[in-house]
């Protein structure tokens, strides 16, 4: 008869007192080893038993078999785990293996940049939320539900049942993500007194086909200054010394009458490229242009109506507001020809920073 009880026995206690490795590889073979393997003959053997016994002992057999292979593979482990502790095993010739440091993304970079920069200037940093409602978004900026300027915004609208959003003075508003950083704004002032200087770094989102230059994420940095009596020649003070300091002292501006809903007037800024001047990576020789004006921020006088939102009076206050494409900004300090490389997520790419 067949006593699978005392080889389980046995094997079982083998294994547990095995010191190591190679003890335990020799108990493998002679318990389940192909050819001639105690456990391995009996399952061999079964065939020729009779149909009964056949029955009762082949089950009992293939589960022992797995029991000590969990056994066996248990106690190897056992075993690494020990050897590492003692050190023993340890090939201290093997050449060791790179960590690799990881860094800050590009655009985190600029960004922080911009941030010194204003900071320096003695503007505060502040951040407002990425789904917004569509008031702050929109009617708050003086951009009423069926003005065609909000075409200007290709918008994300999130439809699902109307979020009941607390903060809302609206009941049942629809939210959407942000299209630009300027709802930051009117939330900014409802809770502040000017004057007050800030700026607002943050992601946006715009519902649009994506190319070399457009992406349906993006970054902007959004600016606002407010006081009794701050004007453009402040803003343009303001903007001199934050394109010197980031892209050099000899950089030119341009500023050119432009329209955005809040603001009056509003304007754009133009900075001067010139291939090569600022400072770039290698392999980007394929900029289309080698020099010309880029358009790089839109800005203005505050919209007395963007005041009065945030329960200000407009006979009392005047301000400055800008806001501008962080890719952008990235994209002509260090010559990256198209904005999809930023989320591409390839190290070729981000390693060059
Ligand atoms: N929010 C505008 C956009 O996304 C940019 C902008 C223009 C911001 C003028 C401003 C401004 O603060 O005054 O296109």
């Amino acid at each position: 008869m067949i006593n699978l009880e005392q080889l389980k026995k046995q094997a079982l206690s083998a294994v547990k007192s095995a010191k190591d490795a190679k003890a335990l590889e020799s108990l493998r073979v002679r318990f389940l080893g192909r050819e001639k393997g105690e456990l391995t003959k009996i399952l061999r053997s079964l065939g020729t038993l009779p149909l009964e016994d056949k029955r009762k002992l082949g089950p009992q057999a293939n589960a022992l078999r797995q029991e000590l292979e969990t056994a066996f593979n248990k106690k190897l482990e056992e075993l690494k785990v020990n050897s590492q502790k003692s050190g023993v095993g340890v090939d201290i010739t093997m050449p060791g293996k790179k960590v690799s440091v990881g860094h800050l993304h590009i655009l985190t970079q600029v960004e922080k940049q911009v941030r010194d920069i204003f900071k320096a200037l003695n503007f505060s940093v502040v951040e407002g939320p990425e789904v917004e409602t569509e008031y702050y978004n929109f009617d708050a900026l003086n951009i009423p539900k069926d003005h065609p300027a909000r075409d200007m915004w290709d918008t994300f609208w999130i439809l699902q049942n109307r979020i009941k959003n607390q903060e809302s003075r609206i009941k049942n508003e629809k939210m959407l993500l942000r299209t630009h950083t300027s709802p930051v704004q009117v939330r900014y002032m409802e809770n502040h007194q000017p004057p007050f200087q800030i700026i607002v770094p943050g992601r946006v989102f715009r519902f649009e086909a994506t190319d070399a230059s457009h992406e349906i994420n993006f970054h902007q940095v959004e600016g606002l200054m407010v006081g009794k009596d701050v004007n453009l020649a402040n803003f343009k003070f303001v903007m001199r010394e934050f394109f010197r300091r980031l892209f050099g002292e000899d950089i030119k501006l341009r500023y050119r009458p432009s329209y955005f809903p809040f603001v009056e007037p509003g304007l754009e800024i133009d900075i001067w490229y010139e291939r090569g001047k600022l400072r770039r990576p290698e392999g980007s020789e394929s900029r289309p242009k080698a020099s010309g004006w880029l358009e790089i921020m839109g800005a203005g006088m505050v919209h007395p109506h963007v005041f009065e939102a945030a329960r200000y009076n407009p006979r009392d206050l005047q301000g400055f507001a800008f806001g501008l494409g962080l890719e952008r900004i990235a994209m002509i300090k260090y010559n990256i020809p198209d904005i999809r490389m930023f989320y591409s997520g390839d190290l070729r790419f981000i390693k060059q920073f």
